[in-house]
Formats: structure tokens, sequence, C-alpha cells
């Protein structure tokens, strides 16, 4: 089995396949989502917040994205892996974009890497796609600029602000992104940026029209359920299945019901090899 690539993803488009993607963080989730059928996984700087509990994405470093991505990728099979290059990462220059993207593929195992933003972004993406790595962009909701846009906001609501992004949409296109991420934006302004683009977008909160969706798997699957923006649907809620289960654990073993006999290792019967010490 081979995995998907970025060729594979741009004809999923063409032949109006909608495209699937999560996050994961390790190896352990990575060949569940694996498993599953997932087209791409992103390794996603949103780590910062659901697996170091940070309030925010900008202190997680190129160091914890290289390393997170090859935990991944040794658990995938068939998804395509993209891994999110950190704040402070590729904002510098160009140069610097091309060796973070660098360091992501030859440390991290990335099949292709993710930016934030629109025309500023445009001479990073074109460096790194010169170097031969696949780029996918972001725009909308941008969480390493959430200081500049004042909080977690629904971006492009206005007439400007959205002829803004359809206007980085196509000039990320024309810098060699593979595809976009669209992050809370009006669904109507993702549909139009959806048809006026070749490569495919993918949509969290940007409603029904785009090509693909993404979620973060950890909220996929309710690990958290105090955590509920509108954009989100759980598919399970394992928060409270998990905590009943690890309580069922603990009254175990403090009842002593757990371990029996059966998950003990015994004495081989017989006369015990006396072994020899040199
Ligand atoms: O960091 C992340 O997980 C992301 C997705 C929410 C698109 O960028």
């Amino acid at each position: 089995m081979r995995k998907n690539t970025a060729l594979d993803l741009l004809k999923m488009k063409a032949d109006s396949k909608r495209i699937t993607m999560v996050t994961a963080y390790d190896y352990s989730m990575a060949k569940i989502v694996d498993a599953a059928g997932v087209d791409m996984v992103l390794v996603g700087d949103s780590l910062g917040m659901v697996i170091q509990g940070m309030p925010d994405t900008l202190s997680v470093t190129l160091d914890d994205m290289a390393y997170h991505g090859r935990c991944v990728a040794r658990g995938l099979k068939k998804a395509h892996l993209t891994v999110d290059l950190p704040f402070m990462s590729y904002q510098v220059s160009p140069e610097q974009a091309l060796q973070s993207a660098g360091r992501l593929v030859q440390e991290g195992k990335a099949q292709s890497v993710k930016l934030e933003g629109g025309a500023r972004s445009v001479p990073a993406v074109e460096r790194i796609v010169a170097a031969g790595i696949p780029v996918v962009a972001h725009l909308g909701l941008t969480p390493q600029s959430v200081h500049t846009l004042g909080g977690w906001k629904v971006q492009g609501r206005g007439v400007e602000a959205g002829e803004q992004l359809i206007h980085d949409a196509l000039a990320l296109q024309d810098a060699g992104a593979f595809a976009l991420v669209l992050e809370m934006v009006p669904a109507e302004l993702a549909a139009e940026v959806s048809s006026a683009l070749e490569i495919p977008t993918i949509g969290i909160g940007a409603g029904v029209h785009c090509d693909g969706q993404v979620l973060v798997v950890n909220d996929l699957l309710g690990f958290d359920l105090d955590f509920s923006p509108r954009f989100l649907k759980r598919y399970a809620e394992m928060q409270p299945e998990m905590v009943k289960a690890v309580q069922s654990y603990v009254e175990e073993v403090r009842s002593g019901a757990f371990p029996t006999a059966d998950h003990s290792f015994h004495r081989r019967r017989g006369p015990a090899k006396l072994a020899k010490v040199y």
C-alpha cells in the first residue's frame, strides 16, 4: 500500500471526491485514523492546546512538530501526512521557511507542510514549493495571529474582508499551494473560494461547500466535553468512557480484583536451570 500524495489529493477535487482530514499527534492515534480510512492526517500545531495544555499555538516549536510528525508517520500506511510549520518558523524570510520545511520533511517525515497567512506568506510558499516540498495554505481564522485577530472569531464576514480572502486564496494557489485550509469563515465565502480555486479547500467551521473537511481528532472523539464550538460534531464521547475505565482499574487494584492469576506469569515446572555465572 502506498501513501496518498499531493497529486492524489488534487485529483480528488478534479474527480469531485470529498477529502477527509483529521489531526493526530502520536503513533497510536495515527494507526487508528489510518485504519479508519482518512485521506490526510495533519500534525497540527493545535498540539499546543490538546497535547501541551497551552492556551494557544504560539509556544509550539519546530522541534515539537518534528517529534510529533515522526511519531505519527510510523503509524500511517495510506493517509497523506501534513505537518504544521509553527509560529516563527517561517515568518522571518523565505529561506527560514524553506529550512524549517526541510526539517519537517527530514526529521518529521512530512509529505507536505502547512503554513498560515495570505499574500504575506506567498514568498515562503514559492520558496518551499520550488524546493520540491508540497504546501498546504491556511486562511480565515489563523490561530498563530490570534492576538492580531483579537480572539477566536469568524473571519471574512464583511464584503472587503471576503474579497481580500478570495484574493489571498488565488495568490496562494498561484504560488503553488496544493490545498487550502479554510477555518471559521462564512459558508457563502467558503463556497465562492472553493469554486474559484482548482486546488481543494478543506474546511473547519467553513460550511458545507468545501472540497474536504478537517477536525481535531480529540474534539471529534469527545476527549474534552468542555470544548463545544459550533462547528464541531462529536462522533463519540470518549472522556466519560475513559474516566470510567480508569476508575474501574483503580477500584480493582485497590480491592485486589486485579490482577488475577490469569494476568500472572509462573515459574517453569521441573528443576530450575542453574544459571552459569562466570
Ligand atoms: O493546528 C491544527 O490542528 C489546524 C487545524 C485545525 C486545521 O490547523
